[in-house]
């Protein structure tokens, strides 16, 4: 097909409202997306939504060993939940050695990060309802809810429906869950880097919610199945929380026998320097959910599971689907997880980070263009006063062949590949510089 007639071809048959180029996988390399169309290439700062993490056509995933897995794995499309391999025992272990913590021993695959989200909240309804005895699948429980915050994104399935609420585009005129939404108590930065809001206030606000919803004479009193929460809010606008507050989540999980849920979807999987985003916040949840970088979605979970015994990580075909998973996004994601320890990738994407923070720190203080700068390693994003400054930035940094996401109301993320470098992350500084600097002119 010739590429100048992709988008034409493809506007024939179904909605295209994504980016005006044609990737050209080929010659697309490292931080740059080359546009088979025009010639021209793009720096990469949003890495597919978050979801790639070594940017396009690593020398690493050159290896012969890998190439031959990954043939052999693409050539029949294997039902991984029931038809065992080499090749997903090798990848199974790979990431339960490399990115899962310590004392989590169950792992659920699946295609997705909203499926992987909702299976979470599915281990989590079952089980509340065999702690309260309802262990009769005829048996009701339409009284459990799950608790989760506002500015959450979760995903656009059945269940994460109910408990995303960013823009009323992506869940509205689809029938949802009314579950108790409690108000996000999220950190502003200065122009250093220390919190400059009232966050003790506006967690106090969060736990008062908290309390109403887990009160005895509550409808939700004892109904709770999960608190569900991402460890920084991603499509929600890059909301930081503190450790004490996520310390508070964990209290009230253990004492109203609940479980912790954390969306790490967006953050984990080695995009903030460490496997995930809870490790730097020293909170751990009782069931993570994962996906985009990981490239296999899905959810690992802790010893609380085993407080009840017919889990449904122990009771066959509680959580299932056909290909659980898919094979070759398990050897690809095998190859990630090996390249990214090989090549020390964690620290050097700390290091990037604290780079770009910095260089965005003191633009933001030249031309006063965005403030409340924040992230780690690859999640980094910064505030401006109004949707359309924000918007006009991230417009203008495309024409400048810069690709960056939007979030929330009025925020800009990057999503960096870990394997940029520090002289291409200047690029960027220097292409926001450059507009910040117009911006400041006008
Ligand atoms: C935090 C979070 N959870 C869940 C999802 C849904 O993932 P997917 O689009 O793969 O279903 C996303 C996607 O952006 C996300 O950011």
């Amino acid at each position: 097909m010739n590429s100048n007639r992709v988008l034409e071809e493809l506007a024939r048959h179904q909605l295209v409202d994504g980016y005006p180029l044609v990737v050209d996988l080929e010659r697309s390399e490292g931080v740059w997306i080359h546009d088979a169309a025009s010639g021209q290439r793009y720096l990469d700062a949003f890495t597919c939504f978050a979801s790639m993490p070594l940017g396009y056509n690593h020398p690493g995933m050159e290896d012969m060993e890998f190439l031959d897995t990954l043939k052999r794995s693409a050539l029949c499309n294997i039902s991984n939940a029931d038809l065992y391999s080499q090749e997903m025992a090798h990848f199974v272990d790979t990431f339960a050695t490399h990115a899962t913590p310590e004392d989590f021993c169950h792992h659920f695959w699946i295609a997705g990060g909203g499926l992987a989200v909702e299976n979470a909240m599915k281990a989590a309804f079952d089980w509340k309802a065999r702690l309260l005895g309802r262990t009769n699948f005829a048996d009701d429980v339409n009284d459990l809810v799950i608790v989760h915050f506002k500015e959450a994104f979760h995903g656009r399935t059945g269940y994460t429906m109910s408990v995303t609420n960013t823009l009323p585009d992506k869940v509205g005129l689809f029938p949802k869950f009314n579950w108790p939404r409690i108000s996000n108590p999220k950190v502003e930065f200065d122009s250093d880097g220390a919190i400059c809001n009232d966050i003790e206030a506006a967690e106090a606000q969060a736990c008062a919610e908290l309390d109403a919803v887990f009160a005895k004479g509550s409808p939700t009193h004892n109904r709770v199945a999960g608190i569900l929460i991402e460890p920084m809010q991603g499509e929600g606008g890059d909301n930081h929380f503190r450790p004490e507050f996520m310390q508070k989540l964990r209290q009230y999980a253990d004492e109203h026998q609940c479980l912790l849920l954390f969306d790490e979807v967006q953050t984990g999987f080695f995009g903030s320097g460490a496997p995930w985003f809870w490790q730097h916040l020293g909170v751990a949840p009782d069931i993570a959910a994962f996906g985009k970088k990981s490239q296999v979605c899905g959810i690992y979970a802790g010893p609380r599971m085993d407080e009840v015994e017919h889990n449904v990580f122990r009771r066959s075909s509680r959580i299932n689907s056909t290909w659980g998973g898919n094979l070759v996004d398990m050897v690809r994601s095998r190859r990630y997880m090996e390249i990214i320890a090989e090549d020390n990738l964690c620290e050097h994407v700390l290091e990037l980070g604290e780079h770009v923070i910095a260089g965005m720190r003191s633009i933001a203080a030249s031309t006063g263009a965005f403030r409340n700068v924040r992230g780690v390693g690859s999640l980094i994003a910064c505030s401006f006063d109004t949707p359309e400054s924000r918007d006009h930035m991230v417009r203008e940094l495309f024409n400048q062949n810069v690709i960056v996401l939007q979030c929330g109301d009025t925020a800009m993320r990057f999503r960096l590949p870990l394997v940029m470098t520090q002289s291409e992350s200047d690029l960027l500084l220097n292409a926001v510089e450059s507009v910040a600097t117009k911006a400041a002119a006008v």
